[in-house]
């Protein structure tokens, strides 16, 4: 372990948070203003917005329709501070190890540092480094673009297929889809990461090789899916150009592990290093970013980053009263610790924002999804919500009705910008005014006095009235956070990508928690190789317990039937 390490380590050797002093006293307020209504605070205190919303730059965090008061703002700023939260971003952004179990820095904040500041890890300034790969992304990039770089035969490159997974999917894919308007004419992107050969091969239906770039996205190079997808695309390719030396035409890697693209065939030059000190879910800032320098080109993939670099800035300077992912992450502590809601929701009013909720889930819940803290102990409080959501106003005709009336508390954050960029018809108009009904409904409700009038006006009769009141009484005091932004342009979606990634940051501090490991996604992927061997025979397996064998083994039955028949049927 280095020096760094070690400080870091023994700095987070404390007592529980749930014994801080911050804690405690939350615990008690939490006791006088559970029964608040948020109706009742907005109407005492007309300057409630004002109070509670942050700005920077074009994006407005509303946080007003949140259960608390001045005292919750308070305590929870105190219990951030008790955390040490000022501290360990500091230890972040200077390199230092807090990635513990890894012994690992993590700087992804040094992949978007638009300005001229050193940025160490180990005592090596990493700006040199990244300033180059970025440089690289664009001498490729822009050359794919101009027709410049062409295919094996001289053909343009029309699609980029990302084959990757996790973060070395998601990340790039929800950049991609949500930046569609400002993407080349004739060129398409393309992200296969299942390992069901059905996501390859929809995706190969719609492409030709000659005019097809692959990205084989893997900081580590061995992960199965990805390998897989990687090992059949190549082979789908060479069996049409059936010209080995076609592939460095039309397979680059991003990858850390340069030895491994190498032996799967990649040139050399046409691989794009990332570092250790790059988490997955935090890499699409990195050359895992390439498809997104591709399709949308590298200004607006500069764009993004200088987003994230403003929002970075804002994390790493503001005090934390104003500090947009600290009040979001202590909001979402408030919610998980004190009022026991299991879940979060993410509700992007923008279609093009579709793919949000599934990047923050990997995110979040990848980060925080924690049980053990950092000092080996097991913890004994809530950690990270389940993250989920669809975009509005699909939502509404789905799961709404259980955030309005059902019996789980479920914190929302709705997202939507003020400029569509497809303005048509009434479309836009009528998108807002959902969502911001849906926001007023949820913390208003509907009092019992309300519902009888609206039904006496109505002209229903005293019985049915009766009958049917209490199902239109809505509860209210439903808390959600708004997103408000301009525009969804490259830079304020960098900003609002790393909005979450320091909410995230936040949140593993208070709770003690590493947010930069998943240990937990390797127990399945051991224990799938062991299966994959016993489906592999005829054999009855009776190794595991009686589920999981009798699974395997009526899955053998069909399969080997299957096949044994259809091989009958052809002699
Ligand atoms: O799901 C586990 C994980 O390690 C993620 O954290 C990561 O983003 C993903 O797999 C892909 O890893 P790699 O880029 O090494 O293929």
């Amino acid at each position: 372990m280095t020096a760094n390490t070690n400080d870091t380590k023994a700095s987070s050797a404390k007592p529980s948070i749930t014994e801080s002093q911050a804690w405690q006293q939350l615990q008690a307020h939490f006791q006088q203003v559970q029964s608040l209504h948020m109706r009742d605070l907005f109407a005492a205190d007309p300057q409630r917005f004002e109070r509670f919303h942050v700005s920077l730059g074009d994006i407005l965090l509303d946080y007003s329709k949140n259960r608390m008061t001045d005292e919750t703002h308070r305590l929870l700023l105190e219990l951030a501070q008790q955390a040490g939260v000022e501290a360990w971003r500091d230890k972040m952004f200077s390199g230092d190890h807090v990635n513990l179990t890894e012994d690992r820095a993590v700087m992804h904040v040094a992949l978007r540092n638009r300005s001229e500041t050193v940025m160490r890890v180990d005592g090596i300034d990493v700006m040199p480094q990244v300033r180059r790969v970025l440089q690289k992304m664009r001498s490729f990039s822009d050359a794919v673009r101009s027709g410049e770089f062409r295919g094996y035969n001289g053909e343009r490159i029309k699609s980029i297929i990302n084959i990757g997974i996790g973060g070395s999917d998601l990340g790039p894919l929800v950049v991609c889809e949500s930046m569609k308007p400002y993407a080349q004419r004739g060129l398409n992107a393309h992200f296969v990461s299942n390992a069901d050969a059905t996501h390859l091969l929809e995706t190969l239906k719609n492409v030709e090789p000659e005019s097809t770039l692959f990205v084989i996205s893997s900081k580590s190079f061995t992960t199965q899916e990805t390998m897989l997808n990687a090992e059949s695309a190549k082979a789908w390719f060479l069996s049409l150009v059936g010209n080995e030396k076609a592939i460095a035409k039309h397979f680059v890697s991003v990858t850390n592990n340069t030895e491994a693209a190498e032996e799967f065939g990649i040139a050399a030059d046409n691989i794009y290093e990332i570092w250790d000190w790059v988490g997955g879910r935090y890499s699409l800032w990195s050359a895992i970013g390439l498809p997104i320098a591709l399709y949308l080109g590298m200004d607006h993939f500069e764009e993004l980053l200088e987003g994230a670099h403003v929002m970075d800035q804002h994390f790493k300077t503001a005090p934390l009263a104003e500090n947009m992912p600290v009040i979001m992450a202590l909001l979402g502590i408030w919610y998980n610790n004190f009022f026991d809601a299991q879940s979060h929701a993410v509700m992007p009013y923008s279609q093009y924002l579709r793919r949000l909720p599934a990047y923050l889930q990997q995110l979040d819940m990848e980060s925080n999804g924690k049980t053990i803290d950092r000092d080996g102990e097991r913890v004994d409080y809530l950690t990270g919500p389940i993250i989920w959501g669809e975009p509005g106003t699909n939502g509404q005709h789905a799961f709404f009705q259980l955030l309005h009336q059902g019996t789980k508390p479920v914190p929302a954050d709705f997202l939507v910008p003020c400029i569509s960029q497809n303005p048509m018809g009434n479309h836009h108009r009528v998108l807002v005014a959902n969502c911001f009904a849906q926001t007023r409904a949820l913390m208003h409700g509907k009092t019992t006095g309300e519902a009888l009038e609206q039904l006496r006006e109505a002209g229903l009769a005293d019985d049915e009235i009766n009958d049917l009141f209490a199902h239109k009484v809505f509860d209210g005091n439903k808390p959600s956070n708004t997103i408000l932004f301009e525009k969804l342009t490259p830079k304020t979606l960098g900003s609002i990508l790393a909005l979450y990634e320091h909410k995230v940051f936040v949140q593993g501090i208070i709770w003690n928690i590493n947010s930069f490991d998943q240990m937990g996604v390797e127990y399945g992927k051991e224990l799938a190789g062991d299966i994959q061997g016993e489906l592999s025979h005829r054999d009855q397996t009776e190794c595991y317990d009686s589920s999981t064998n009798a699974l395997i083994n009526h899955r053998k039955d069909i399969y080997f039937r299957h096949y044994e028949r259809r091989d009958y049927d052809k002699k």
